[in-house]
Formats: C-alpha cells, structure tokens, sequence
C-alpha cells in the first residue's frame, strides 16, 4: 500500500518535473551570474583551507614521524674535567635520517637522563643539516642539575652491560619552501655500560718491605676493560681491599689520574697495605700463598674534591681478584714456607 502511494507521489512528482527542473536550471545561472564572486572566495577559501592543513597540520605532523623515526647513536662520549657539580662533555653522535627530506634542525636545549628517571643535565644540541647521516658534536661544559640523578645514572653504567640514555628537547624544523615545524626531540639510546669492570685484573703487582714516603708498599698494574665508547676522567681514585668475604681491612689501592679509555686500560697502582696483616692472614688461612681479595670504592678525588657520583659507582661493585701474595714475597726475599710464623 505505502509502496504504491510512494510511487503515486513519484508520478506526481515527474509530472510537474520537467518544467521544475527548467526553471530552477535557470534559476541557478543566474544565480550564479550573480553570485559567481561568492563561489570563487568559497573555492579560493577551501584551497587555502586544504593548503594551510597540508603546511600547518600534515607537515608537522610528517616532521614529527620524521624526527620520531630517525635514528640517534652516541660514537663517543668524552668526560672531562670533573667536579662535584660538573664535567667537561665531548660528545659526538650521528642522526641517522631515512626520509627523502633533508630539513635543517636548530640548536636545542635538550635534557639528559639514564631513561625512565630525571635529567641529571642539560646541553646544546648543536644544529644539523638532517642528511642521511649527519653527524653533531657537543662540546660544551655541563652542570649537574639533579646530583642524584647523576648518582644513579653512574652506577647505572659501571652496573649494566646496557644503558638507555634519553636525550630530550624541542626544537624546530626548517625545509625549503614549509612554514617552520616544531618538534618534539625524544630519543633513547641504549649504549654499553661498563658491566661492572668485569675482567678488572691485577696483573702484575711487587711488595716494597720497606715503604715509600706516602706508606706505599706494594705496586703493581691493574688491567680494566672499558667495553664502553666513553672516555671517563675520575681523578685519584681510591679503593678499599678486603680479605675476600670478610670484613678484614688489609689497605687501600689508589689509581692515580685514572681516565678510562675505551678498550683495555693497562693502569698502574699504589697500594698501603697491612702487611704483617697479610702474612698473618697467608701463615693461618692461605697457606698455598694465594691471597684473595674483595676490592671496593672508597673515593674519588679530582684537584682536591671528592666526586661523589664516582665514589657511588665504585662503592656499588666489588672486584673479586687472587693475588699470588706469597710469590711476590718470595721475591723480596721472605719465604711463607720457611717463616716461623713470625712477620718481618
Ligand atoms: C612520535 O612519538 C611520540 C612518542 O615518543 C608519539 O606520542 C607521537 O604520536 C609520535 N608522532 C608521530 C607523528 O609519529
Ligand atoms: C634548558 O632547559 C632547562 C629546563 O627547562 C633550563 O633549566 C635551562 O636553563 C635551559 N638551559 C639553557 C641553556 O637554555
Ligand atoms: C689475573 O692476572 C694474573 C696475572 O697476570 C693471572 O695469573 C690471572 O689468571 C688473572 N686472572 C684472571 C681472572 O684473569
Ligand atoms: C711486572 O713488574 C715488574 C716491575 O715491577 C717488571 O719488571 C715486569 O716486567 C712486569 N711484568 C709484566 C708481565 O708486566
Ligand atoms: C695528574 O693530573 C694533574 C692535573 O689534572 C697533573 O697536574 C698531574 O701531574 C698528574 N699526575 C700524574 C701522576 O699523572
Ligand atoms: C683487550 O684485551 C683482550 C684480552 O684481555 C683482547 O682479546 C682484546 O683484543 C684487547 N683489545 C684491544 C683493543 O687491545
Ligand atoms: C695491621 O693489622 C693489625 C691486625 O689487625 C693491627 O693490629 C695493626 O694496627 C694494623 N696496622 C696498621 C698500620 O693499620
Ligand atoms: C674510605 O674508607 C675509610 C676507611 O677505610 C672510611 O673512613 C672513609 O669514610 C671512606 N671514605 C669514603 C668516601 O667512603
Ligand atoms: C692525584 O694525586 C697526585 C698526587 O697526590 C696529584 O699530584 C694530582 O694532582 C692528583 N690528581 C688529580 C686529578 O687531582
């Protein structure tokens, strides 16, 4: 029923169409004669429209993909000049770029941190010209914002074989011919870490029986891996030994001026040691000479001032070593085998 009357209504409807629809055609030329200025401001307006969104919401946006896929890797990362509250940074990093655009990136203020916690500090990441590959390099001298962070961040590298560094900022983008993008800057980088100096060795060490001026006596070389791209400035760092897991305090260890290289560091040391302690130790416990020893953080001192975020680090890892201590006595002429028990 309701389809047929539909279909009366359409008859109705064609009916009267043809002289509708001639005169509305009508209608409308003039309609447009006179208002064609309208239509051209309403198409002129919508291209803009399309046009500002294309430059002003889509170019951003594609900056910003752009930013957040490309790629940052830390080549080297130079420490020096430390104090309590700051270091001198060398850092040199490439901006790796997929995309087809090549924009220019201005210099910004970024914040450093180990990733997930605080900045520790802030640099000026310096502009680039964002190629396939370009590489930046800041070189500037940075204050330690959050002391604590920096603490944690430390210890994080000398802890971990890994360590994810944030770098963040805001900064603007400039490609021929766009409107000025700004982005957001959020990188993390993973970067090796110390992993705890494993493979930290004493590799060659004499006693003095006779002490040197400053209570030096015994000397030798320690080996320390560095599996990091970091170049590390510690100051005279020194370390507490330990009979291997016991509380017995034998004497400090210093390394004088230590800067860590990447690759093997071959360093040499000084130690104060307890030696009528040691041979006690040797005559009643490690009678085969072989003398273990726990090494620990104690302190760190650059031009007279403690680093408290090295002495953190060092003080969170324990070295584990066997120094053959009745050899080295042997050749400065006292014999374990033959001692009575009594120390020289
Ligand atoms: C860029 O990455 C951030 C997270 O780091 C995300 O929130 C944002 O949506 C990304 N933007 C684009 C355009 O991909
Ligand atoms: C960098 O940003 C931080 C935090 O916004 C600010 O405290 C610091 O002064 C800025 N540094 C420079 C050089 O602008
Ligand atoms: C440490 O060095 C000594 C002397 O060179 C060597 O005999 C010893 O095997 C080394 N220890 C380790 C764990 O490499
Ligand atoms: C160990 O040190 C002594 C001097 O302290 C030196 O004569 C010797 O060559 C060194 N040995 C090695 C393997 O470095
Ligand atoms: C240690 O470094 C200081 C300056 O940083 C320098 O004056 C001194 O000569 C160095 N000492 C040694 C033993 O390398
Ligand atoms: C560092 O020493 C290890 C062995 O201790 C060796 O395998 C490696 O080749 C050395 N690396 C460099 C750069 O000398
Ligand atoms: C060496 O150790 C012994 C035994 O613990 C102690 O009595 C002595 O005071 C120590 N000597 C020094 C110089 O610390
Ligand atoms: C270093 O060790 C000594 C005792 O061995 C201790 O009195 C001193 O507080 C330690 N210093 C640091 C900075 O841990
Ligand atoms: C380390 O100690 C030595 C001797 O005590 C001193 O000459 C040197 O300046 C100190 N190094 C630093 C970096 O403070």
């Amino acid at each position: 029923m309701s389809w047929r009357g539909k279909a009366e209504d359409m008859g109705h409807v064609e009916e009267i169409g043809p002289s509708g629809k001639h005169g509305f055609g009508l209608k409308l030329k003039a309609h447009l004669r006179r208002f064609w200025w309208l239509y051209l401001i309403l198409f002129v307006a919508c291209t803009l429209i399309l046009v500002f969104c294309l430059l002003y919401v889509a170019f951003p946006h594609i900056s910003q993909h752009n930013i957040n896929d490309s790629t940052l890797t830390i080549q080297s990362l130079v420490l020096l000049n430390p104090t309590p509250d700051s270091f001198h940074l060398v850092q040199t990093s490439v901006v790796g770029n997929g995309s087809p655009y090549h924009p220019n990136m201005d210099a910004f203020n970024a914040s450093l941190s180990l990733d997930g916690a605080a900045p520790y500090a802030y640099v000026e990441i310096p502009q680039i010209h964002a190629t396939a590959q370009a590489t930046t390099v800041v070189d500037q001298d940075v204050k330690i914002t959050d002391l604590d962070a920096f603490n944690a961040y430390n210890v994080a590298v000398l802890q971990n074989e890994n360590v994810k560094l944030k770098v963040k900022g805001r900064t603007a983008l400039h490609e021929m011919g766009f409107p000025t993008a700004t982005v957001n800057y959020d990188k993390s980088v993973t970067m090796k870490g110390l992993n705890k100096l494993t493979g930290f060795n004493v590799t060659n060490f004499s006693i003095e029986l006779t002490p040197e001026a400053d209570g030096t006596n015994m000397i030798g070389t320690v080996y320390i891996p560095n599996p990091t791209v970091m170049t590390i400035s510690m100051g005279n760092v020194t370390f507490n030994n330990y009979i291997a897991n016991t509380p017995t305090f034998i004497g400090t260890t210093t390394l004088t001026n230590l800067t860590l290289h990447p690759g093997n560091n071959t360093l040499p040391m000084r130690s104060q040691i307890n030696q009528s302690l040691v041979i006690t130790q040797l005559l009643s416990t490690f009678k085969d000479g072989m003398l273990p020893i726990d090494i620990v953080g104690n302190s760190s001192i650059y031009n007279g001032q403690h680093l408290p975020y090295v002495e953190e680090a060092f003080k969170s890892v324990t070295q584990h070593i066997t120094l053959n201590a009745g050899a080295a006595l042997k050749a400065v002429g006292f014999d374990l085998s033959k001692a009575g028990g009594s120390p020289p």
